[in-house]
């Protein structure tokens, strides 16, 4: 059911105030947070020697975007894997890891074939999953079910806000008990039931996406440069544009800008950087100045009331964002990315909901 809607992944993409919502729900207490289904498990993966988050496409983005804190909160070496590049490699895996699998359908088969593997291996087991009864919610030792609600578009957007969030809350409840972070983590806690808030004050760029979109409708290519928390956001945006408007995208690390991806950059090639207010903030800043120096075609995001200070000329485009802690700062930042992906798709007349060539769940290797 569309509702009001013309698709789903419109519909899914203006649901996220409800999904987060939905998603926190009974989970959060004063202070605390509390996932039933990991409660019994915490004192072994606080005392694993290492977190694995396994996953593929926009699940294995989530994990990268809820990595910084995971490692922050928990102490504990964060490592992430594609599913399939770890059954290539026969990756090596310990008694003592703590691998979460992270997927929407549960049954993507890449990730349920990495799962067996860590099984045999010995470690424990964690789903993150938005299908109750799903195989891995089944094979898993234990996990966190997103609640996001059933996600019909083949391009997964809900489902990714909302994955970030149980990681976070999982990388509250793994950090409850180390003193150094406890202020940050409260801080973290009490400021959660205001970001469905914050989701919906952004989504109110609707048409200024669609606008941008406008602008971007003959191009051929599109890079998106992030970096830190938002590292995931610029390969999820890409990943978005790419699946379903059908144009070639890329997301970089801002890091390695002047390691290869610079000799592209011209007056044609558009580029968004995000630069939201965060303890990178100021290495963006730079890398806007290089890229402007350049000629480059800057799209920038900022934080709400940053545009005069980040942007170097009238000819950038700013897209400006509520600010929010930022381990959240991803669930905000893509919201402006998942419009224009969805703008562009129908502009160009593509199906949005069933991309060419694509699947919903990919249940073959
Ligand atoms: C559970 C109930 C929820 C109820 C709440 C009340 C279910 C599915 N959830 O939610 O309806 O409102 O208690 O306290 O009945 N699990 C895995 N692997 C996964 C995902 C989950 O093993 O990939 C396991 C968990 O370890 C847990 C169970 O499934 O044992 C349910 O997980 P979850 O729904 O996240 O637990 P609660 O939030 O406590
Ligand atoms: C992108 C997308 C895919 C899936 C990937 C994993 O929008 O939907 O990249 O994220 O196929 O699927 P799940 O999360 O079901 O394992």
């Amino acid at each position: 059911k569309k509702g009001n809607y013309d698709h789903f992944m419109q519909k899914e993409i203006h649901e996220q105030p409800h999904s987060l919502t939905t998603t926190m729900r009974g989970r959060l207490r004063a202070n605390d947070v509390v996932l039933g289904g990991l409660k019994d498990h915490l004192k072994t993966i606080r005392h694993s020697r290492r977190i694995i988050f396994i996953g593929c496409g926009t699940s294995y983005n989530a994990a990268l975007a809820a990595r910084p804190f995971m490692e922050e909160l928990s102490g504990i070496p964060v490592t992430l894997e594609l599913a399939s590049d770890l059954l290539d490699r026969q990756g090596v895996m310990y008694r003592e890891d703590t691998a979460v699998f992270v997927s929407q359908s549960g049954e993507t088969a890449d990730t349920l074939l990495a799962l067996e593997y860590a099984l045999e291996h010995g470690a424990l087991c964690v789903g993150i999953t938005n299908t109750v009864g799903s195989t891995l919610a089944r094979k898993t030792h234990c996990g966190v079910h997103i609640n996001a609600g059933c996600e019909i578009g083949v391009a997964s957007t809900k489902a990714y806000t909302s994955q970030i969030v149980v990681m976070v809350m999982m990388a509250l409840a793994i950090g409850a008990d180390k003193i150094s972070t406890q202020s940050k983590r409260e801080a973290i806690i009490n400021s959660l039931p205001d970001l469905p808030n914050k989701v919906s004050e952004v989504l109110k760029l609707d048409n200024e996406m669609k606008d941008l979109a406008e602008s971007l409708i003959e191009v051929q290519s599109l890079l998106v440069f992030g970096r830190g928390y938002n590292y995931a956001t610029a390969l999820e945006g890409a990943l978005k544009v790419k699946e379903v408007a059908l144009t070639h995208s890329e997301g970089m690390l801002a890091g390695e800008m002047k390691h290869g991806p610079l000799a592209l950059v011209d007056e044609t090639l558009p580029i968004i950087v995000i630069a939201t207010r965060d303890a990178c903030f100021s290495k963006q800043q730079s890398v806007i100045q290089q890229l402007h120096a350049r000629k480059g075609r800057l799209i920038v995001m900022c934080s709400n009331g940053d545009a005069s200070s980040v942007c170097p000329s009238e000819s950038c485009r700013v897209i400006e964002v509520p600010q929010v802690a930022d381990c959240l700062q991803p669930v905000i930042n893509i919201v402006p990315l998942q419009l224009l992906a969805y703008h562009l798709t129908v502009l160009r007349g593509y199906d949005v909901d069933q991309p060419r060539n694509l699947a919903k769940s990919v249940t073959t290797q």
